[in-house]
């Protein structure tokens, strides 16, 4: 039986495609003034501060990334995280340039996720460098990987590519690794940690 034909955008082979304005041959800080931001209504104040809350809006799980470093574990707290592709198996997530854990990940490198439950916002806080007085994480090992203890479900993926994302950058990973507990999960909205209700 004969496929049905790619669409279009699939007919660049991988290699070949753009991931950041050097494609272009400009620098990321010479990437082109986006336009400005329209804010609808009921929305004032600070553009950037607006955007943000808005964001907010969408709600999401809360996971803690992590990566080794010598002997040591540096852990992240990150909400910007998502499923990309089955099969192959691919995550994503996005993560601030000015953090330490951007400068830790590179193509090659690996990540753990941990996907928190709902008993765990302390932890979030923590990884989030918030003042906390959580007792010290655990910690698990998997291909060289740390995994946060007591965690909903957890990955480790390998970076297979980095890309622009404006302030933040993208690290597209291939899943090795995935496994998941039952339980309820912590869940972020509008600022705040918030209950599924499930519990
Ligand atoms: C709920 C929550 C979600 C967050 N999500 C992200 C995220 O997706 N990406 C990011 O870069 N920072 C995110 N942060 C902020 C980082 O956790 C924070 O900047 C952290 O201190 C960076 O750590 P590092 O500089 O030690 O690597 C989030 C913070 C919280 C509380």
């Amino acid at each position: 039986m004969e496929g049905r034909a790619a669409p279009k955008e699939f007919e660049v082979a991988i290699g070949e495609a753009i991931s950041a304005p050097e494609a272009f041959g400009a620098s990321f800080d010479a990437a082109p003034a986006a336009d400005e931001l329209e804010l609808g209504e009921g929305l004032e104040g600070d553009p950037a501060l607006a955007f943000r809350r808005t964001l907010g809006m969408f709600a999401t799980g809360v996971t803690v990334l992590t990566t080794r470093v010598g002997e040591q574990v540096h852990g992240m707290t990150a909400n910007a995280f998502m499923s990309v592709s089955l099969d192959p198996a691919l995550v994503l997530v996005s993560i601030d340039r000015r953090t330490k854990m951007c400068g830790l990940l590179y193509e090659g490198s690996r990540y753990g996720v941990s996907v928190l439950c709902e008993t765990q916002s302390e932890l979030s806080d923590r990884f989030a460098g918030r003042a906390v007085n959580s007792a010290e994480p655990r910690f698990d090992v998997v291909r060289d990987t740390p995994l946060v203890d007591g965690a909903l479900a957890h990955f480790v993926a390998r970076v297979e590519r980095s890309y622009w994302g404006g302030d933040h950058s993208l690290f597209l990973g291939r899943v090795e690794y995935a496994r998941q507990h039952s339980g309820a999960p912590l869940l972020f909205h509008g600022g705040h940690y918030v209950s599924s209700g499930r519990s």
